[in-house]
C-alpha cells in the first residue's frame, strides 16, 4: 500500500491552552481539556514516494471544487514538521510524499484551525516512516507540529492534555468516549475573514500580561472543578466554569503586550443574548478560541431551540452543528 486516507477532527477547548512554557518543544503552562467535533474535520490523503525530492502539498479549501498546490507558509510548516517527525521517530531514510488535504469547515470558523490538519498529518507521517505509534506517542508527535492543540484531536471523544514537565510527558489522553455526554457545540460564525494574529504569535506574548500569573493560579481550582462537573454531568456548573475559563483566557489576550482583541462587537452582542436566553430558561454557555466566532455549548435536548433562535440573529452568518466525535483515524 503506497497511499492512505486519514480523518481527523478539530476540537473545542473547555480549558484553554494559552502560553508556552517551553517554546522549542511547545510545552504549555497548564493542562487543557477539549471535545472533538463531528462536523469540523480534515480528510488527508498521503502517498509515499521513494524519490525524496518529491514533496508536495495540495489543499482544497472549504466549498471549493479543486485542489490547489501550496508553496507558501503552510507548505513550509509541513516540511518543518516532516523533519521534526523524522527526528522524533529516529528515522534515517528520507521519503517523498504527496499530500491531499480538504477541510469540512471554513478555515476561520473560530476553531484552532490547524489542529485537525496537523493531527491528521502526525498519523500520516508516522505511517510514511513505517512506525506504529500508540495514542500517547502520536499525540506527542502532533504537538511537535507547532499546533499544540492538535495533540488533543488524536484521542477519542473528550481529551485531556497533560502539560508535562518535558516533551515525553506532555501528551493527550481520552477521558471519556464520544458517547459519554450528549453535548452539542453550535459554532456561530459571525465573521468569515481571516484573523490577523495567529495563535502561534499570541502564545509567545502571554507572559507579558499582568493577569497571566493570576490565570495560572486560578486555573488550579478551575481544572479540579471542571473535571468534577464533567464526571458528575452537572451541566449548569460545567457551563459556568466554561464561560469563566473563556473570559479568563481572553482577559490575558487583551492585556498582553501588545494587546490582542479577538472579540468584536458582534461577539459581545451574542454573549449578551446567550445570557438573556439563559435567564428565560434556555440553558447554553459560550466559549471562544482565538477568533471572534462563538461556540455555544448546550445539551442535545435544547439543540433545536437554539438553532431556531440563532437563525434569527442578524450577527450569525452560519451555524455548524457538532457532536462529540472520535479522534484521528485511518478511513
Ligand atoms: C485559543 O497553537 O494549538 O485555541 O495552531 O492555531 O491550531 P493553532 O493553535 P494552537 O493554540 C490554540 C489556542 C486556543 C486554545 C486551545 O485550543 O486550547
Amino acid at each position: 500500500m503506497n497511499k492512505v486516507k486519514i480523518k481527523s477532527p478539530a476540537n473545542i477547548a473547555f480549558i484553554k491552552y494559552w502560553g508556552q512554557k517551553d517554546k522549542k518543544n511547545f510545552l504549555p503552562y497548564n493542562d487543557s481539556f477539549s471535545m472533538n467535533l463531528s462536523s469540523c474535520y480534515t480528510i488527508l490523503e498521503i502517498e509515499k514516494k521513494e524519490d525524496p525530492e518529491i514533496k508536495k502539498l495540495y489543499v482544497k479549501e472549504y466549498e471549493k471544487d479543486d485542489f490547489e498546490v501550496k508553496t507558501d507558509d503552510s507548505f513550509k510548516k509541513v516540511i518543518t514538521f516532516y523533519h521534526r517527525a523524522k527526528e522524533f521517530l529516529k528515522v534515517k531514510k528520507d521519503y517523498g510524499f504527496v499530500i491531499y488535504s480538504a477541510n469540512s469547515f471554513p478555515k476561520k470558523a473560530g476553531l484552532a484551525s490547524s489542529a485537525s490538519f496537523f493531527s491528521a498529518l502526525a498519523l500520516g507521517f508516522s505511517w510514511l516512516f513505517e512506525k506504529n505509534l500508540d495514542t500517547k506517542n502520536l499525540s506527542i508527535l502532533a504537538r511537535l507540529s507547532g499546533s499544540g492543540s492538535s495533540c488533543r484531536s488524536i484521542p477519542d471523544g473528550f481529551s485531556w492534555w497533560y502539560k508535562g514537565k518535558k516533551s515525553s510527558n506532555s501528551y493527550a489522553v481520552s477521558i471519556a468516549p464520544p458517547s459519554y455526554w450528549d453535548l452539542v457545540d453550535l459554532v456561530l460564525i459571525l465573521n468569515k475573514e481571516e484573523k490577523k494574529v495567529s495563535s502561534l504569535e499570541g502564545h509567545l506574548r502571554a507572559e507579558t500580561s499582568g493577569l497571566f500569573r493570576y490565570r495560572l493560579l486560578s486555573l488550579e481550582e478551575r481544572i479540579k472543578e471542571i473535571k468534577n462537573a464533567f464526571f458528575k454531568k452537572n451541566f449548569t456548573y460545567f457551563g459556568y466554569l466554561l464561560e469563566e475559563e473563556a473570559v479568563s483566557m481572553h482577559s490575558v489576550v487583551m492585556t498582553q503586550k501588545p494587546p490582542l482583541f479577538y472579540w468584536s462587537g458582534k461577539t459581545v452582542e451574542i454573549i449578551k443574548k446567550i445570557i438573556e436566553e439563559r435567564k428565560k430558561g434556555l440553558e447554553g454557555y459560550f466559549t471562544i478560541d482565538a477568533g471572534e466566532n462563538i461556540h455555544l455549548i448546550c445539551q442535545k435536548k435544547d439543540e433545536e431551540k437554539f438553532l431556531n433562535f440563532f437563525k434569527k440573529q442578524k450577527e450569525v452568518l452560519q451555524i455548524i452543528k457538532n457532536y462529540p466525535d472520535f479522534g484521528t483515524r485511518f478511513i
